[in-house]
């Protein structure tokens, strides 16, 4: 059906409002979104940290039973009331404080963009680092005196971290259609086919096998309650849920749009990407004796001298971090939107002068983690850098109580009938048991399980 035809479907009301144009740009937008640096950077780190396939066991079940139902949930709310975060919250439960919850999902995209556009800065120079060569050494004395280099130079930090900040900013600019679907349904392939490309060539080589083992081999006793914690901070870091990004872009779905099925295929699919990155990287990793806890340091210290130790690595290295160049681009881009529709959408601003004021605020929250490696690296609250905690507090606390407040909303306070009017599209679809299992797990299972292991993974209880 014509992008015309399908938006007249929609009805009075929403057809001024810019929108994804099909199912598939619907989720290669999501896909988007989800596939980042979480897969490619925080994955395999926070993975090489805590002991390996114990850990993405924990991840895997609470992508499935927390990650996904919160992202059906939030779609779901999102295309019910066509607005932004807190607009949507709004419209749902009006003359209450409901819409706090998605304020709360504003700050985090604040805080989540602080370190992220510079860790994306960083990825940006190693593009134009690995294919000049500057990082070819299999010496990871000499690749961390480069990642060294670079993030204690105020300057390079600050100016990375804005080419990304540009960059994302002017794609927002073009809108949701020409802007967002347009580039990340050009990308995701992309970056899939080079992704898999670095997959055969690790697992190829001599010695991969301890790495796999090391991904798919769980030993139980190494997980605490934090790391716990850790796992499930990370699934919805990864869903891009729990902060009002999935009720963004549900806002722009159209109605025959069936959302379950969706965020299935977005999650498998992002999993899938997980588990390749993992691929990719350990097996490589042990078979040239690194150390896999290296920290947030993996990606710049450790896998440019793995790259540099294997044949055709030389090639490999620009191509992975362009990978990951994509990958961060189409995430960024969903946290972008979140306050440029709260702007537009709740404040009544023009699209521009939204893209424009997020842009210098973004800049200004921003540097205090681009400089956390510089300037100020002796500033610390709660004993962490600002890098540090932007990162700790959205992971472990802002997006876990964000998607907790959401299910008990949308379970409880929107309600079952509701419910399965939205996820049956009106009747339109037959799942009937999807309905009933969703409306189950999102009342009561999702809410207590990420209430216990946020108070055990904190150590109130
Ligand atoms: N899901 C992205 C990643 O894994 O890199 C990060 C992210 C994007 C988190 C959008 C939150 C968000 F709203």
């Amino acid at each position: 059906m014509g992008t015309l035809s399908r938006r007249a479907d929609i009805g009075v009301g929403v057809k001024s409002r810019d929108m994804f144009t099909t199912r598939l740009g619907v989720i290669f937008a999501t896909l988007g979104s989800a596939v980042g640096l979480g897969n490619i950077w925080k994955f395999p780190f926070l993975t090489g940290q805590n002991g390996g396939a114990a850990f993405v066991v924990v991840y895997i079940l609470s992508t499935l039973v927390v990650g996904l139902p919160v992202m059906i949930a939030e779609q779901t709310i999102g295309r019910a009331a066509r607005a932004d975060a807190v607009g949507t919250l709004k419209k749902l439960a009006p003359n209450s404080a409901w819409w706090l919850v998605n304020l709360l999902g504003i700050l985090s995209a604040f805080f989540i963009m602080a370190f992220y556009t510079e860790v994306a800065g960083w990825v940006f120079a190693y593009i134009f680092k690995a294919a000049g060569g500057s990082i070819l050494s299999s010496d990871p004395a000499v690749t961390s005196a480069a990642f060294t280099s670079l993030v204690t130079s105020p300057v390079q930090s600050l100016i990375w971290q804005w080419v990304a900040l540009a960059l994302v900013g002017a794609i927002i600019m073009l809108g949701v259609s020409k802007g967002i679907e347009r580039v990340t349904k050009t990308l995701m392939p992309v970056l899939f086919g080079i992704l898999v490309i670095v997959c055969i060539r690790s697992v190829t080589l001599p010695g991969a096998s301890e790495g796999l083992t090391f991904l798919v081999k769980p030993d139980f006793s190494k997980l605490t309650w934090s790391t716990v914690l850790t796992a499930m901070g990370l699934s919805f870091f990864k869903l891009s849920v729990g902060m009002g990004t999935m009720t963004t872009y549900g806002s722009y779905f159209h109605e025959d749009q069936n959302i379950p099925a969706t965020a299935t295929r977005v999650m498998l699919s992002d999993l899938l990407v997980s588990m390749l990155c993992g691929v990719a990287i350990f097996p490589a990793v042990f078979a040239f004796g690194f150390e896999p806890a290296a920290g947030p340091q993996l990606l710049f210290v450790t896998i440019p001298a793995v790259f540099s130790a294997m044949p055709l690595g030389r090639f490999l290295m620009p191509l992975f971090f362009v990978l990951a160049g994509i990958a961060a681009t189409g995430a960024m881009l969903s946290l972008y939107e979140v306050p440029v529709a709260f702007l537009v959408g709740s404040c009544g601003w023009d699209r521009k002068k939204a893209t424009l004021v997020t842009l210098i605020a973004l800049a200004l929250v921003g540097s205090t983690a681009a400089l956390s490696s510089s300037t100020l690296a002796d500033f610390k609250l709660f004993g962490m850098t600002m890098f540090d905690l932007f990162d700790y507090v959205t992971s472990a606390l802002f997006l876990p109580i964000g998607g907790l407040f959401l299910c008990l909303f949308v379970g409880w306070r929107w309600g079952s009938a509701e419910i399965k009017k939205a996820l049956s599209n009106g009747g339109k679809l037959d799942n009937q048991l999807v309905v009933t299992a969703f409306t189950g797990v999102v009342k009561v299972v999702t809410p207590a399980l990420v209430l216990i292991v946020l108070l055990t993974g904190l150590g109130i209880i």
